[in-house]
């Protein structure tokens, strides 16, 4: 079976993915707009052949270049688990004739506006929001939704340039972020916890789900930068709140008749107990999340995806052994990573919980924390207690320190 991929190095867990496919019989032909061997070892390992296009984001000419490649062959997928390549593998399928996820449907999960109208109308709770593309309209649907609202670009991701305001004077003062922008989203400011809820579905059988806790809500983590933002994948699935959340989700992606593939959806609990839709991707959560799945119940959702994709069955175990912590660490200055401390008495306190560590080295330049949730690296603990998860998790936050200068 012949598998197109479209950017397979890029995120970190694309080569992962390109090697669960590769396993799993197929042939995999990368596309992306880098050298080939600037690919990682692992991706270049499992691909079968790579087509390289200046520039993955010129989608006519992408389409074009790739109609040419593949000639007479026959392509049975187009696989893209990263978010900005979601509509252009769609329109790949469209133009090669490979069945998978539409252009129209892969539209309502990259554009805020159309998703949340879709959810909307088949009755599930969101924040109530109106797409601007000038700054007179943001004033006017942030006027009609009510203080405190959300300004963020319509195909964002990350938290890039999400912006709270809770008065007309602050609106004015976010507006200077978002004005690079040809179109936002403004949206009625939700208060409550922020959950994930995501899934490998087959022909819209959700086959695999997990829920990842957000500790604290991303955009004061992407906004703090002291904070060592936690996500964490819960092992117990059943409390009120969390199957809240899950029959939301549920209901999120029969409204968007979501097929085959990976999903990725944030949600807020409320404290009046409401589980209400935050965004979804068509895509595995990112972060290092999968790995932070994977650990939950030691098994191997790359290779999960692949055969839920190709042969349509999903054959991994859906046992929760673990809450599994990812802790994400910003060194303190700017500059370079000058010296690390507190790892040693962390791993003379934890050391029997705490399954990855991945950290700049001395000497490293930091990353930028407001570009990457990864920051300056992360710890992964997992602990069958979620107390003592999050004991664990809270040492890493506080007695692990790295400095730059
Ligand atoms: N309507 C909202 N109410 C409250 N918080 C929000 C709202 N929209 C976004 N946020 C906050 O901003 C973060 C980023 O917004 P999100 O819609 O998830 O965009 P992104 O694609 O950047 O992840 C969310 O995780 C949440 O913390
Ligand atoms: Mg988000």
């Amino acid at each position: 079976m012949n598998v197109l991929m479209i950017a397979p190095g890029y995120p970190g867990e694309m080569p992962y993915f390109c090697r669960g496919l590769a396993r799993r019989g197929a042939r995999v032909y990368g596309l992306s707009d880098v050298p080939e061997q600037d690919l990682p070892p692992l991706a270049r390992e499992h691909l079968s052949g790579y087509l390289r296009v200046p520039n993955l984001t010129d989608e006519d000419a992408v389409v074009r270049a790739v109609v040419a490649g593949v000639g007479g062959h026959q392509i049975a997928r187009v696989v893209c688990l990263w978010e900005p390549g979601v509509v252009l593998a769609a329109r790949l399928r469209e133009a090669l004739q490979v069945p998978g996820m539409p252009v129209a449907q892969a539209q309502t999960f990259r554009n805020k506006d159309l998703m949340k109208q879709k959810v909307t109308a088949a009755g599930i709770r969101t924040a109530r929001h109106a797409s601007a593309t000038s700054v007179a309209q943001v004033r006017e649907a942030a006027h009609a939704i009510g203080f405190p609202v959300i300004v963020k670009p319509i195909a964002g991701a990350g938290s890039m340039d999400t912006v709270k305001a809770a008065s007309a004077e602050e609106l004015e003062r976010a507006l200077a972020r978002v004005q690079s922008y040809d179109e936002v989203n403004v949206e009625e400011f939700i208060t409550g916890e922020e959950f994930t809820y995501d899934t490998i579905c087959i022909a819209g059988r959700v086959v695999y789900e997990n829920v990842c806790y957000y500790r604290p809500n991303p955009l004061i983590a992407r906004s703090t930068e002291w904070i060592s933002p936690q996500t964490i994948a819960l092992r117990d699935l059943s409390p009120k709140d969390v199957q809240a959340g899950i029959a939301l989700g549920h209901d999120v992606l029969k409204a968007l008749d979501f097929g085959t593939g990976f999903t990725h959806m944030e949600w807020f609990y409320t404290p009046k107990g409401e589980a209400v839709f935050g965004e979804i991707a068509a895509r595995p959560p990112g972060a290092h999340t999968v790995d932070l799945m994977n650990f939950v119940g030691d098994i191997d959702l790359f290779d999960g995806y692949a055969e839920a994709d190709l042969t349509g069955t999903f054959s991994g175990s859906l046992a929760r052994k673990y809450n599994a912590a990812n802790i994400f660490k910003r060194a303190q200055g700017t500059g370079r990573i000058r010296r690390i401390e507190g790892l040693e008495s962390i791993m003379a306190r934890f050391g029997e919980h705490i399954v990855h560590v991945d950290l700049l080295p001395v000497g490293a330049e930091r990353r930028n924390w407001i570009q990457t949730l990864v920051s300056d690296g992360y710890v992964v603990v997992r602990h069958p207690d979620l107390q003592a998860c999050y004991e664990i998790a809270d040492a890493i936050g506080t007695d692990l320190q790295l400095y730059a200068s």
